[in-house]
């Protein structure tokens, strides 16, 4: 699809395929140059005026970047309709690790039976969905594909507009689906398999990248430094189970640039030291959970520093903390009392909207559908993508009222 002068979307096809004649048809390699028409496809909303009275409805949320397949519904009014996910741990787990073109097949395979059954548990039909939400990025391009075209052909089916979300706005936004307490200004920790960041958020979509992982996401390296001591695929919550048996101060490993001034983060020194140090050990069940649990010892001290650090540095006092590392018990512990000590507050998602799900899709999409935003009919994913780029909701209004 291409955008007219005009703005309205135009099929287009802009280059000829060679393919082998149809039965009865031209001489076998001739080119066939498919015929679409060139009118213009107008826009759900340009075709229907009410459109935009009918976006605060019940929005499908469908996240598909990587090996979880998740779908939920959300309603601005009423709060979270239905969620279910499919997790493709098992599927990986033989290659110690996420393989993207089993990935996306497997969301092929899994996508359509879960929109169903999400749809079927909160007793609703596609007649009810006011739009759709589909992770757009970052994440695996195919993974990303499989949700995108899914989500933009559902939504064009359907007549309803369509969003790309972003996947760590996501996230971010995660903690405040279910606190109407909660909004903007405050700073965020993303902590995922993929990102670490520090970001002030005054706004909804209005994000100010304050400090980011010079190499390893905190995710990857709970990952790495899990497989490096034998533990399966996913590490990090295994790392993090195994860290509970672990005698505090048997393995002391430093606590990566918080020695100088700074919110940018480093985890790959700390994984060498770890690997170090269980290569001189004795290697014992007890040993390993011991390092396991100097080194989540480690990074939780150290994500602890830099948010006082960036609470600081903004004036602000709520810290709100989203992505997969987020369900990490000790740095909720953590974190919480060194809020009650300052007297802010420090807020995380339900553990289960911690990592990937549909439901975050679902929030982020209704809120700026609400505010008029959608995209256009072709299904665009974008593997890297630029937070801060995003645009602003500004203010506050609309963010619904949770479960
Ligand atoms: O947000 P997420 O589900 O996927 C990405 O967007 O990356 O995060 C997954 C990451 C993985 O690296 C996983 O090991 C880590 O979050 N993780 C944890 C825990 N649960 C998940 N890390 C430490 N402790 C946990 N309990
Ligand atoms: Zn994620």
């Amino acid at each position: 699809m291409i955008r007219g002068r005009d703005g309205t979307l135009q099929a287009s096809f802009p280059f000829s395929v060679r393919e082998t004649a149809p039965r009865g048809g031209r001489e076998f390699g001739a080119p066939v140059v498919p015929r679409f028409p060139r009118t213009p496809i107008p826009l759900p909303e340009e075709r229907d005026p009410k459109r935009r009275s009918r976006m605060n409805k019940a929005v499908l949320g469908i996240e598909t970047s990587c090996d979880e397949t998740g779908v939920a519904v959300y309603d601005l009014d009423a709060g979270l309709r239905a969620h279910a996910l499919y997790s493709q741990v098992a599927l990986h787990a033989e290659y110690g690790g996420v393989v993207p073109e089993l990935a996306s097949r497997d969301h092929v395979r899994k996508l359509l039976p879960l929109i169903r059954q999400t749809l079927a548990e909160g007793g609703l039909s596609v007649a009810d969905l006011g739009g759709v939400a589909y992770t757009a990025g970052p994440g695996l391009i195919g993974a990303l594909l499989v949700g995108a075209g899914v989500g933009r052909a559902l939504a064009w089916a359907l007549d309803v507009p369509a969003i790309g979300v972003h996947h760590m706005e996501g996230h971010l936004l995660a903690p405040l689906m279910e606190d109407p307490d909660l909004h903007p200004p405050f700073v965020a920790l993303l902590v995922s398999g993929g990102h670490s960041q520090l970001i002030a958020v005054r706004a909804i979509g209005d994000y100010e990248l304050l400090g980011e992982t010079l190499d390893d996401a905190a995710g990857e390296a709970f990952d790495k430094t899990a497989k490096m001591m034998g533990l399966p695929y996913p590490g990090g919550p295994h790392l993090a189970k195994l860290a509970e048996q672990g005698r505090p101060g048997a393995f002391v490993f430093s606590r990566p640039m918080t020695d100088r001034p700074g919110l940018d983060f480093s985890f790959s020194g700390l994984k060498t030291q770890v690997l170090l140090a269980w290569q001189k050990s004795d290697r014992s069940d007890t040993t390993r959970a011991d390092v396991a649990r100097g080194f989540e010892d480690a990074v939780v001290d150290t994500l602890a520093i830099k948010c006082e650090r960036a609470l600081d540095a903004t004036g602000m006092d709520t810290l709100i903390v989203a992505g997969g590392v987020g369900a990490n018990l000790r740095l909720r512990a953590k974190l919480a009392e060194r809020a009650a000590k300052r007297g802010g507050r420090v807020r995380f998602p339900r553990l289960a909207f911690c990592t990937d799900n549909g439901a975050m899709i679902a929030y982020a999409g209704a809120l700026r559908l609400a505010a008029g935003q959608h995209d256009g009919a072709t299904a665009d994913v974008r593997p890297r993508w630029d937070m801060a780029a995003l645009p602003s909701l500004g203010g506050n209004a609309g963010m619904g009222n949770g479960e």
